[in-house]
């Protein structure tokens, strides 16, 4: 099973970015650790972090040519604003959980809708790093797709 986890803009700041809203771990602790839960379980698993929109449409696009089974997503602010990587994700056709660190509800207004979780399998926020974790064992659980 390959799986391709996916954050947006500002993800590459975490540990000294808001840790009272994002938490003291650092994206290579977060990715280090889905590596090492993704290979316990046999599967393959890519992360890619980008603060630029087309890149995240760039590489959703290239998931698929790659047989990429599920995709785990944290958008960042895209997640309020692009309807680009929501049409990729869309187009593509595979299946992708949404993952947020805060509570983005508890939050501004405007953090409030997404542009993603009426896709989504699932959404899980407001757990911190916990909800990577989690989205990777529903995933995991899921297996590869039928080909
Ligand atoms: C976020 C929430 C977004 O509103 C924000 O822009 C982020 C991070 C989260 O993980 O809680 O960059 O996606």
């Amino acid at each position: 099973m390959h799986i391709l986890v996916l954050h947006g803009p500002n993800l590459n700041l975490l540990g000294r970015r808001e840790p009272a809203v994002y938490g003291a771990t650092t994206l290579a602790e977060i990715d280090a650790g889905l590596a090492e839960q993704a290979r316990a379980a046999g599967a393959r698993l890519q992360s890619f972090q980008s603060n630029h929109e087309g890149a995240l449409v760039d590489r959703v696009q290239a998931a698929a040519a790659e047989g990429v089974d599920f995709i785990l997503i944290n958008p960042g602010a895209y997640t309020h604003t692009s309807v680009a990587i929501r049409d990729a994700l869309a187009g593509v056709a595979i299946p992708f959980i949404e993952v947020h660190l805060s509570n983005v509800h508890r939050r501004e207004p405007f953090r409030h809708h997404s542009y993603f979780s009426d896709l989504a399998e699932g959404v899980i926020l407001g757990l911190g790093a916990t909800g990577y974790r989690l989205a990777l064992s529903a995933a995991l659980e899921r297996g590869a797709r039928p080909r």
